[in-house]
């Protein structure tokens, strides 16, 4: 039966649809884990205080975060439209639509800087394979990333590969390259884990990253961290979740599929982090805090270093870190895509405007590492370009629109109308009341709180 509200939103056959469910879960969870849990993740840790922000992150992944990506899906689905259509379609004549130009605006500007990242990612494949990081891994990432140029190019490079990908059809490719490329860098980061864990500096490690310190009173930025880095690492809060869920069938499980993206997504940033803080703990002088986006670019090689074969575990480990990103960057350049194709224009001429666009954005993300000093340091913000393009996308704009979509299916286009979405063709809905509960009260309130306290604490300080 259709839904009421959905009558607007004629099925359009053209559009396609994933081959199974298991191929969704493999593409969401692609989109979902990226540079977010193996970058991101331990860095945010070493900025917040280790085990403290661990369980922030934990809080804000499963009471906020999870209902959140419940409803991107069910809108995405009942809609089958790109994330402006989608709220067109099922609140035609109000502005609600502006939510779903914000994300295209919030996904266009993460794909700016995170394609720097997914080119440092590629370079150190190479550096890995040949130990050019040397002895002293932490001043070889600073020359690397100092270089402008280079760091252009490989950006540009990224995008062209992600842009490829997208021109050719994602589905034959990504859905099955990620069947073998998942399970595979999973087995790596467990591999690499247990090698860290038998280092000296384990014990220290495990404890910062284990043993919250309550002496450390967590504060209001930490919060406003862990929440943003819940909705980045979770591809949530800019319509990505949503774009995706308008490729599903009626038939999908959705709650089900919806636990295994979360599920997969958290447990390799938690592995991330076994990998990380017991091999940084294991060099001298290492400060989690001063970390900063070169954390792992810095520690690992260090790793490498001590093992036998490190060379192959290296240059494997960046291959899978590197096809990750690409995933995730693929979903973030899908979205701006789907807006343009279902809007009459043709799929590879929007990719490549897109591409060129996004390349422009990305040079000041590329020469804030170093390059050049105005970038690296921005008198206002006392921060590089890059991190604050990461801080503005991530900590703001995506609660920010995870609060708007939370408000719109809890509230405008209805909880009711959401759970009987996920119910069609007699699927199950286990916790339907608590899900709609969550959606209408709580996540709308912890994040206006998060966000209203964190700007106070800004203008205060
Ligand atoms: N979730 C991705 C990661 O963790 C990043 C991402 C954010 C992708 C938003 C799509 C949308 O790396």
């Amino acid at each position: 039966m259709d839904n009421p509200s959905s009558q607007n939103c004629a099925p359009d056959e053209s559009r396609g649809s994933w081959g199974s469910s298991v191929g969704f879960i493999l593409a969401a969870a692609g989109s979902a884990v990226g540079l977010g849990n193996i970058w991101g993740f331990p860095m945010q840790v070493g900025k917040g205080g280790g085990a403290i922000f661990v369980l922030l992150y934990l809080v804000c992944v499963f009471v906020i975060c999870f209902p959140i990506l419940i409803a991107e899906l069910a809108i995405g689905r009942a809609a089958a439209r790109d994330p402006i259509g989608a709220f067109q379609c099922l609140k035609p004549r109000t502005p609600w639509w502006v939510v779903g130009a914000l994300g295209v605006v919030a996904g266009v500007g993460i794909l700016s800087f995170y394609s720097v990242i997914a080119g440092w990612t590629l370079a150190y494949v190479w550096y890995a394979a040949t130990g050019a990081a040397g002895t002293d891994p932490g001043a070889f990432f600073g020359g690397f990333v100092a270089d402008g140029s280079k760091n252009v190019w490989l950006s540009f490079a990224v995008l062209v590969i992600t842009a490829g990908i997208i021109i050719g059809g994602v589905k034959e490719g990504i859905e099955k390259a990620s069947k073998v490329m998942m399970p595979a860098l999973f087995l790596i980061l467990i591999l690499l884990g247990l090698r860290a864990l038998t280092l000296p500096g384990a014990v220290q490690g495990l404890a910062y990253y284990l043993k919250p310190d309550f002496s450390k009173a967590a504060n209001i930025a930490v919060l406003n961290a862990a929440l943003g880095q819940a909705f980045f690492s979770l591809s949530l809060g800019m319509g990505a979740m949503m774009t995706y869920g308008s490729y599903l069938s009626k038939k999908t499980m959705v709650i089900k599929s919806a636990a295994w993206v979360a599920g997969l997504d958290t447990m390799v940033a938690l592995l991330a982090g076994f990998l990380i803080f017991p091999a940084g703990f294991s060099l001298a002088g290492f400060n989690p805090a001063e970390g900063g986006p070169g954390l792992i670019f810095a520690v690992l090689p260090g790793l490498f270093a001590t093992m036998p074969g490190g060379a192959l575990f290296g240059a494997a480990f960046f291959v899978l870190l590197t096809i990750a990103a690409l995933t995730s960057a693929i979903s973030l350049l899908e979205v701006p895509t789907a807006v343009l194709v279902d809007r009459g224009f043709c799929r590879r001429k929007s990719v490549m405007t897109l591409t060129l666009f996004v390349t422009i954005l990305a040079v000041p993300s590329a020469l804030s590492q170093g390059a050049s000093p105005a970038l690296s340091k921005l008198p206002l913000f006392g921060m590089d370009f890059l991190t604050l393009m990461a801080t503005v996308w991530n900590n703001w704009a995506l609660p920010i629109g995870g609060l708007l979509i939370a408000v719109f299916a809890g509230w405008v286009w209805g909880a009711d109308n959401v759970v009987a979405e996920l119910k069609a063709e007699g699927n199950p809905f286990p916790f339907a009341r608590a899900w709609s509960f969550l959606i209408k009260y709580v996540c709308p309130a912890a994040i206006l709180f998060i966000i209203l306290m964190t700007a106070r604490g800004m203008f205060a300080g």
